[in-house]
């Protein structure tokens, strides 16, 4: 007798509708009523504020309710009035209407006595307008109820570009997306149904998002080929009724490669000329087109380095032919040698980016924007910031970030990045020795520039946006603190639970929690010190590898040798990075004394038994973090289990699976990193876990009848480097319970690689208590970290000298590929992942 149960996961759950209402604009939840007058009227006729009157009588009926009272009654049959100030100005000439507004901000004013009950909803121009009906519609998620007398609420941008970048090919696939495919592209052109798109731009604007760069860094230079253009021209048109300009990356070789010319050169006249024609050319289609990101000179896309020029020569090329039609340049500081010498100790990929772009400060045109990643390497789940955001003055100056998780997950871990984002925001430089926090370096308010702001990198897809309903947070976040750098981590995860999952306090305070939670769990468990991500850096950025950063051009390095692990970048002994810091942060990187453990042996190669600043040695601290960090993980599963019964069930079911791999992902992790390191320190575990397994038997040391014994690589990335593998139809591993009498649950720990959906069932002295398929869809062809999953099977009552065995039957490509199994009292093991399945 045997309870099938299904474990699905990523790929294999199915996609929610491609509407905004799927994200954060549900506008459903009764308890989140507040009074507006549901009669709605634009004094302008722009699309944009048709766009605002559309978007309140969609939700106005579900989130406005008649209150109790004479006044509450009639203030719900008043009127909803948005338009611009000069609009409203005309209208309502007697209201204290603000003539300081700043473009795109807003004015939200409540009369309930002069002018017969209305609100009015004013913006500094159209987009502001939009803005602020997004803004009164958050209101009974922000808490910030507005009560009936009169009441102002305002506010603007901090930054003027608050763009999304989508790495999406015209193929429809997505560089480092992991959402299904591009809703911009298929085939190599654009869509015929546009419908996704126009939905995005909404869920874009309610978030204050106001450009959106369609294509791949590594762009494919046909996209803007004459034919293509009229097709991106559509893009553009769906999204402008919601404020989003579209913007495009360029490949600098274009003129080459689609242009007929010679060269590419940017300083060459026939090249000059082609971009301005090429730019008129696309005006004339989109008029509001928002302008061009470059990627040039970085991991062999080409650039002005092949003709002896600099970044500022090609982007000011660009910025000249975008210049009279409002357009900019965002070009990527992201440019870097990836042919390092591992054997250097004075070679830093760190170093690159101020290295190249400092010396040009000064010389960018004035639209043009340096776009920098938020850390010196490439978003890894931990990095210092950038120190080339004090290192230009007289430049305009973006933080590029990634909502989409390459390095941090891939969104089938929950990994709430907001907190590092407002770390980097909050990060004081410290340039001229006075206060210059990054956000008011993008704010243009430290060194007096007109233009700056955010980029994402979201890669949204046909999945359900980001393919994982949690991950939308991370968008949502973005747009919200590139509003406001100055909103809390805490108060964003709560606004996004209250609209996209449950107004409830209940939901509002486990959610956020888990959100807040999740981020320095992810280090803990993956990157800890500022050792970067662990993972495969030359494959799938996912799974532990932590040779893979090692020994290669790349300079993802963190040296981890028997005697030591980190970086030298210290000024007096290694490679200089730490220098390239204000003075009094350069200070305090120098010194393995002042800098923060979290960043340790990013700047410091040191002994194992170096002692972190509460004087526990590095080495157990690795241990002690992986630990905790896989035991975080395993809380989130815990915690989110409150949730059922009061939230929507589907919802909860999807995320909670989610959570339950990842738990069971945060232990491959944790025992890869634990047993390479005390492999290669000598050092043991104070603790006594590292190495040492209760409960855990081998595939390896099993009564093995089909499967092969094989060696995994990385061999941290299974238990003791070894697993075993089926090349015959179907292969089982057989142990002898050597335990108590007990209830206990099992985990078989096995690799679902792709090319296949394996099965597996386990049995008990031959009977069969579950099975299930390999389904998942995760990276790789081999079995590794990337593709190592565990199921348990919960509350199974065994006997000494039970047989235990694992049958596995592989299918096409994946060879039912086994690590071990792990046996687990009942009572202490991962209690209330899921109901204990009951035998008949
Ligand atoms: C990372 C990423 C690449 C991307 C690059 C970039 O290295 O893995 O896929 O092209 O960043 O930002 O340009």
């Amino acid at each position: 007798m045997s309870l099938a149960v299904a474990f699905v996961l990523a790929g294999g759950m199915a996609a929610p509708a491609q509407t905004a209402e799927q994200a954060w604009l549900r506008y459903d939840d009764s308890r989140s009523r507040i009074i507006i007058p549901l009669k709605v009227r634009a004094l302008g006729a722009g699309a944009l504020e048709k766009s605002g009157v559309q978007e309140l009588q969609r939700s106005l009926p579900s989130i406005s309710s008649v209150g109790q009272t004479a006044r509450e009654k009639d203030a719900f049959s008043g009127e909803t009035i948005i338009g611009t100030v000069e609009e409203v100005r005309k209208a309502f000439p007697e209201l204290p209407i603000p003539t300081d507004l700043e473009p795109e901000g807003y004015w939200i004013y409540w009369s309930d006595a002069s002018v017969n009950q209305i609100l009015i909803i004013a913006g500094a121009d159209e987009p502001g307008v939009l803005y602020g009906v997004f803004a009164l519609l958050r209101l009974p998620a922000t808490g910030e109820m507005f009560n009936l007398h009169d009441h102002l609420l305002r506010s603007h941008p901090a930054f003027p570009i608050r763009w999304v970048d989508e790495w999406d090919n015209p193929d429809g696939t997505i560089e480092r997306g992991y959402a299904g495919r591009s809703i911009f592209f298929e085939g190599g052109n654009v869509r015929e149904d546009l419908t996704a798109v126009g939905e995005y731009a909404r869920l874009l604007a309610s978030v204050g998002i106001n450009g959106c760069n369609v294509n791949n860094v590594n762009a494919a230079p046909q996209l803007i080929d004459s034919e293509h253009l009229k097709q991106v021209a559509r893009i553009a048109d769906a999204m402008r009724p919601w404020g989003v300009r579209v913007a495009m990356s360029v490949a600098l070789a274009s003129p080459q490669k689609i242009g007929g010319l010679a060269t590419y050169d940017p300083a060459d006249p026939a090249v000059i000329a082609w971009w301005a024609a090429k730019v008129n050319e696309i005006y004339a289609l989109i008029p509001d087109f928002a302008g061009f990101t470059v990627k040039a000179d970085s991991e062999g896309q080409p650039g002005p380095a092949s003709y002896g020029r600099s970044p500022a020569d090609a982007a000011n090329t660009l910025a000249a032919a975008l210049a009279t039609h409002g357009g900019v340049v965002l070009y990527r500081a992201f440019v870097y040698n990836h042919h390092l010498d591992w054997l250097d100790p004075k070679a830093d990929r760190a170093r690159a980016a101020y290295d190249i772009f400092h010396p040009l400060d000064g010389a960018f045109a004035p639209n043009v924007v340096v776009q920098t990643k938020e850390g010196p390497i490439d978003f890894q789940a931990q990095e210092p910031v950038s120190p080339l955001f004090a290192g230009l003055r007289q430049t305009n100056q973006a933080m590029e970030i990634q909502v989409t998780q390459e390095y941090t997950g891939q969104q089938r871990h929950l990994v709430y990045l907001a907190p590092m984002w407002k770390w980097v925001l909050d990060f004081d430089l410290r340039a001229d020795g006075r206060s210059t926090p990054v956000k008011e370096i993008l704010a243009g308010k430290s060194f007096h520039r007109p233009l700056g702001g955010m980029v994402a990198v979201t890669g949204v897809g046909r999945d359900g946006w980001l393919g994982s309903p949690l991950a939308m947070a991370n968008l949502y976040a973005f747009g919200r603190l590139a509003w406001n750098p100055n909103l809390t981590s805490e108060e964003i995860a709560a606004e996004w639970t209250r609209q996209s999952i449950s107004n409830g306090d209940a939901a509002a305070g486990t959610v956020t929690k888990m959100l807040m939670q999740s981020w320095p769990a992810y280090v803990n468990y993956t990157g800890p010190l500022g050792m970067q991500t662990l993972t495969g850096i030359t494959g799938s950025h996912y799974g532990p590898n932590i040779e893979s950063s090692e020994n290669n051009g790349w300079g993802q390095w963190h040296r981890a040798e028997p005697l030591g692990v980190g970086m030298d970048r210290s000024v007096k002994t290694g490679t200089g990075f730490a220098g390239q810091y204000p003075p009094e942060v350069a200070k305090l990187y120098e010194d393995p004394a002042t800098t923060p453990d979290n960043l340790l042996l990013f700047f410091h190669h040191v002994p194992y038994t170096h002692r972190l600043h509460d004087g526990k040695s590095v080495i157990q601290y690795i241990y002690d973090s992986h630990y905790e960090g896989a035991a975080q993980a395993a809380e989130l599963v815990r915690e989110w289990a409150t949730l059922e019964g009061s939230i929507d069930q589907p919802l909860y079911e999807q995320v909670s699976d989610r959570l339950v791999y990842q738990a069971g992902h945060a232990i491959v992790w944790r025992d890869a990193i634990v047993q390479y390191f005390l492999k290669l320190s000598g050092i043991p575990d104070e603790k006594g876990r590292a190495g040492h397994y209760p409960g855990r038997m081998e595939a390896e040391d099993a009564r093995l009848d089909g499967y092969k014994i094989i060696d995994v690589t990385p061999w941290e990335d299974a238990s003791g480097g070894k697993a075993v593998s089926c090349a015959e139809k179907s292969c089982t591993a057989e142990w002898t319970w050597p335990g108590l009498a007990g209830y206990y649950n099992i985990a078989v720990q096995y690799f679902d690689l792709q090319g296949g959906t394996a099965k597996f069932t386990l049995l008990l002295n031959g009977q069969p208590v579950d099975s299930w398929a390999a389904d998942a869809a995760l990276p790789s062809r081999r079995p590794n970290g990337d593709n190592s999953i565990r199921h348990t099977v919960r509350g199974i009552e065994l006997k000494p000298g039970d047989l235990l065995r694992v049958e596995g039957t592989p299918d096409g490509d994946d060879p039912a590929a086994l690590d071990y199994i792990e046996i687990a009292p009942t009572a202490s093991f991962m209690q209330g992942w899921s109901k204990p399945i009951t035998r008949n």
